[in-house]
């Protein structure tokens, strides 16, 4: 064997005596909680009469801790004494009870065999139990948006890990807006800081949970809430489209809205550009007036203001313009006597209050325009009549209209005229001893008051009716009916032939009074030529005569036949 080869023999037992002693031992690190007993056991075999020696070096110290004897007496090294060691003589496993942060360490034992002497060690730690794990904010209320945040969660206990659980999902690290940083891993104590750039009202409510853990124990903090105040986002206003005219004192209002601002927003109101002196959602048109807006045509906008973000927005704009209604409308026209193709008139309509835009004019239902005759004042809040007529008697309706009311008065036109020309109707002829009745109905307002003359003398009638129940004779004569109307002062009188009679002929058909007609025509133009043919020849006069006389004669027989 030359030097070489026993050299490998020599590295060769060397490192089966290393692997030998350390799979006396369980690989470590073994951890073990503080207070809580530490057994290490031995993997390979004991036989009765081994000796086992455990020692512990802490990294500056060896210490002795337990030493079994071949008889199976223990001696407890002095440090140990009051330390409850035991050492297992079957195994010669090793107890230590209620362990403290010092004994993490090696510990090492070496078995002492009759054939060999095997050694071992393994590193224990003492690890501190976790608790205490707490979660704080760098800052007491944030900003959404402006605040960045950080939370620290810290925890008691040795070798932690942190994890951040948001409801039932991990927080993982993205990089940009959400970072989480561990302290590395330490004997006792642990912290990790989740930093939220930019934080959204949604990121914390969660909740936001964190657990510290080692390899033994975990344990996570209460759930963790911070107040994000934020918006407000969006600013409504109602009615967005109200009508253009409100009308004045009623009891519209103006509501804006941000539901979305934590804390609830505040509003200022604005017409135009002014503010309007209000508080709250709601803005009454009472406030609008009382401040004397309203008058004209005009934006309202209202602005959400948020306390701790300090954003503010502004809502939409809403126009209007509030217009005070119609009260009454009083209409006033001619009082005195009206006669017509002399009189002329002014009719005229106002409003007690309110102001009005429009006026319009009807007459007997139909919309009145302008003529030769009638004409309206430039504001058409007054018609003049020039010279009355008749046709103007009637009802006139003005109507005040404006955009938020419309009222109307009426005026009776009463044109007086007349009496005009007009006939008496009744029969002609009469059979004696029958009924005559005679009316006479000139148009005329007022009413005319009416007289009748028989042949010029006054009958003691003085309506329009004028009756005879039994016709004599002596009732013939001509019938005169005066009209007379006391406001125009006009007089009209109309006359009426009859002629009371034993027996009236049966009228003859309409063809046959055209037939006599034609038939006395041709006659009368025979007799007419006949003369002029005799006077031509003969010129004797009186015989002449008697043919035109025969001729009418006949004629006239004819008819009455
Ligand atoms: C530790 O060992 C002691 C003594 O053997 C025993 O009384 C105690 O219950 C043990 N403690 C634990 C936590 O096992
Ligand atoms: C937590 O979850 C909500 C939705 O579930 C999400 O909006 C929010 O950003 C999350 N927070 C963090 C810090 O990841
Ligand atoms: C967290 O929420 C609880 C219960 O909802 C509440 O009592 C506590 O005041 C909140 N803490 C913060 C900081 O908002
Ligand atoms: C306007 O607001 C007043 C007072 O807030 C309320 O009494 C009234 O009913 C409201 N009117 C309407 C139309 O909402
Ligand atoms: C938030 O940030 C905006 C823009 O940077 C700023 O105008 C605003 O004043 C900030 N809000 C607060 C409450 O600091
Ligand atoms: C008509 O008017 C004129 C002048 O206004 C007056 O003199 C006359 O008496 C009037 N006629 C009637 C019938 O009223
Ligand atoms: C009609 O009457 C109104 C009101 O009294 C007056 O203003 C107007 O001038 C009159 N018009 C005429 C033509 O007299
Ligand atoms: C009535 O309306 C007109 C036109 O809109 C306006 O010029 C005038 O000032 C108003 N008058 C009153 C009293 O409001
Ligand atoms: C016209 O008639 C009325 C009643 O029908 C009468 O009161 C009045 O005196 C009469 N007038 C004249 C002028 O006769
Ligand atoms: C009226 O006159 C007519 C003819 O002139 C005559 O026939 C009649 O008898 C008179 N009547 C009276 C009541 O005088």
């Amino acid at each position: 064997m030359d030097l070489l080869s026993l050299n490998s023999l020599l590295f060769f037992l060397f490192l089966l005596g290393f692997c030998a002693g350390n799979s006396v031992l369980p690989p470590g690190p073994m951890d073990v909680v503080l207070g809580k007993n530490l057994t290490i056991k031995i993997t390979v075999t004991k036989n009765p009469g081994d000796i086992v020696i455990w020692n512990f070096n802490d990294g500056k110290n060896q210490n002795n801790i337990a030493t079994l004897r071949p008889d199976n007496t223990v001696n407890v090294g002095d440090a140990y004494k009051t330390r409850g060691v035991s050492v297992d003589p079957n195994t010669g496993s090793l107890t230590v009870t209620s362990l403290k942060k010092e004994d993490s360490g090696d510990y090492s034992v070496t078995l002492l065999q009759s054939a060999a002497t095997v050694t071992g060690d393994v590193l224990v730690r003492v690890l501190v139990p976790v608790s205490n794990v707490v979660i704080k904010s760098d800052l007491f209320e944030a900003i959404e948006y402006n605040s960045t945040v950080v939370l620290t969660c810290s925890s008691s206990g040795s070798y932690l890990t942190f994890t951040w659980t948001n409801g039932t999902t991990p927080i993982v690290s993205d990089g940009k807006r959400l970072t989480v940083v561990d302290t590395p891993p330490s004997t006792d104590g642990g912290s990790s800081k989740l930093t939220i750039t930019g934080v959204l009202r949604s990121d914390l409510v969660g909740p936001i949970t964190c657990t510290a853990k080692n390899t033994m124990e975990q344990a996570t903090s209460p759930p963790f809430n911070l107040t994000v105040y934020y918006g407000p986002d969006d600013v409504t206003i109602s009615p967005l489209k109200p009508s253009d005219y409100i009308t004045s004192s009623s009891d519209f209002n103006l509501t804006c809205a941000a539901p979305s601002s934590s804390p609830p927003a505040t509003f200022t109101w604005y017409h135009n550009k002014d503010e309007i002196k209000a508080s709250g959602p709601v803005l009454t048109l009472k406030t609008i007036e009382a401040q004397g807006f309203g008058k004209n045509y005009a934006d309202y906008t209202c602005r959400a203001q948020n306390a701790k973000t300090l954003r503010a927005v502004a809502s939409p704009a809403v126009r209007f313009s509030v217009m005070e209604p119609i009260s009454d409308a009083k209409i006033s026209g001619p009082t005195g006597i009206l006669i017509a193709g002399n009189s002329s008139a002014n009719v005229s309509c106002q409003a007690t209050s309110g102001n009005v835009t429009q006026i319009s004019w009807i007459k007997d239902g139909t919309p009145l325009s302008e003529n030769s005759r009638i004409m309206f004042s430039s504001d058409k809040s007054s018609l003049f009549i020039s010279v009355l007529q008749k046709e103007d008697n009637g009802n006139y309706v003005c109507k005040l209209r404006n955009s938020v009311s419309e009222k109307e008065a009426s005026y009776k036109m009463a044109v007086s005229f007349g009496p005009e020309p007009f006939k008496v109707e009744g029969k002609d002829e009469v059979k004696i001893s029958t009924e005559v009745v005679l009316i006479c109905s000139p148009p005329s307002t007022p009413p005319a008051n009416i007289t009748w003359k028989l042949n010029g003398t006054l009958l003691n009638v003085k309506t329009n009716k004028l009756v005879i129940e039994n016709a004599l004779y002596k009732d013939s004569g001509t019938y005169t009916c005066e009209a007379f109307n006391p406001v125009t002062g006009k007089t009209t009188t109309s006359t009426h032939t009859l002629s009371v009679k034993e027996e009236i002929i049966e009228g003859l058909s309409d063809g046959a009074i055209a037939g006599i007609v034609i038939a006395c025509l041709v006659a009368v133009g025979a007799c007419l030529a006949l003369f002029f043919y005799c006077r031509q020849k003969v010129p004797v006069r009186p015989s002449a005569k008697q043919a035109i006389s025969c001729c009418v004669t006949w004629c006239h027989h004819e008819e009455i036949i």
